[in-house]
């Protein structure tokens, strides 16, 4: 298996969408990663289900919805019916996470968990059956260009060790994501304990080549991460 890259639209030219996309697939990324932002659980504001209608056709590999808002029931159809491929969202931000974890797969989409640095894992135990990713913030979210939380590493192999369990059990394979301060001198590291799936912002759109596109970071991550 190869590393799977996952550029952050949120360090994007939002001005120019279309074509960051379409050069961002033209470079080998394998998801397009979504950062969707309420003002209510974290403090910034982003981007909802027109944009995600309005970049689909700019491409075919997967577009990665994570859910940064409360509550996520009622937005979850509105980006399915969108184009979005994957679906995670915070355990904190459903009161059902369950139900909500369905509710992604009835509509189509693979479902997933967002953990934040402190919270625990625990919250996985009873629904590995309904998991497609997990996803560990390795900072906290509400922001694009922050710096890796190194506590992430030790979670990174609990969870691997988790997915591991489960499968050897019988059970299904899950993406094991990261999210946040992913770069090509980290990545390595970060492989190392366990991610299979990295997301990266301002490391791939921080690093345009001489014609404006992204294919020497994408490489430099892919052949970095070394897995
Ligand atoms: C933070 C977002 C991240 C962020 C990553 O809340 O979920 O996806 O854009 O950005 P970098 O790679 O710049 O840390
Ligand atoms: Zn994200």
């Amino acid at each position: 298996m190869t590393a799977r890259i996952a550029p952050s639209i949120l360090s994007a030219d939002f001005a120019n969408l279309g074509a960051e996309v379409r050069a961002i697939e033209a470079a080998g990324a394998d998801l397009v990663h979504f950062d969707v932002m309420d003002n209510h659980y974290v403090p910034n504001l982003t981007i909802g289900p027109l944009v995600c209608e309005a970049i689909r056709p700019h491409v075919s590999i997967p577009i990665d919805v994570h859910l940064m808002v409360k509550p996520v029931d009622a937005i979850i159809p509105m980006f399915a019916k969108a184009g979005a491929n994957i679906i995670t969202f915070h355990p904190e931000a459903s009161d059902h996470i369950d139900r909500s974890l369905q509710l992604i797969r009835d509509n189509g989409c693979k479902s997933g968990l967002v953990l934040n640095p402190a919270t625990p894992v625990e919250c996985l135990e009873y629904v590995m059956d309904k998991l497609d990713m997990i996803l560990l913030m390795s900072v906290n979210p509400g922001f694009g260009g922050q710096s890796f939380i190194p506590s992430t590493l030790t979670k990174l192999k609990k969870v691997r060790a988790l997915i591991d369990a489960h499968k050897a059990n019988g059970g299904h394979d899950i993406w094991l994501e990261v999210d946040g301060g992913v770069k090509a001198d980290n990545i390595a590291q970060i492989a190392a304990a366990g991610a299979d799936t990295f997301v990266a912002g301002s490391a791939v759109f921080g690093a345009k080549d001489p014609d404006g596109g992204y294919k020497n970071i994408i490489s430099t991550l892919k052949t970095n991460a070394g897995i």
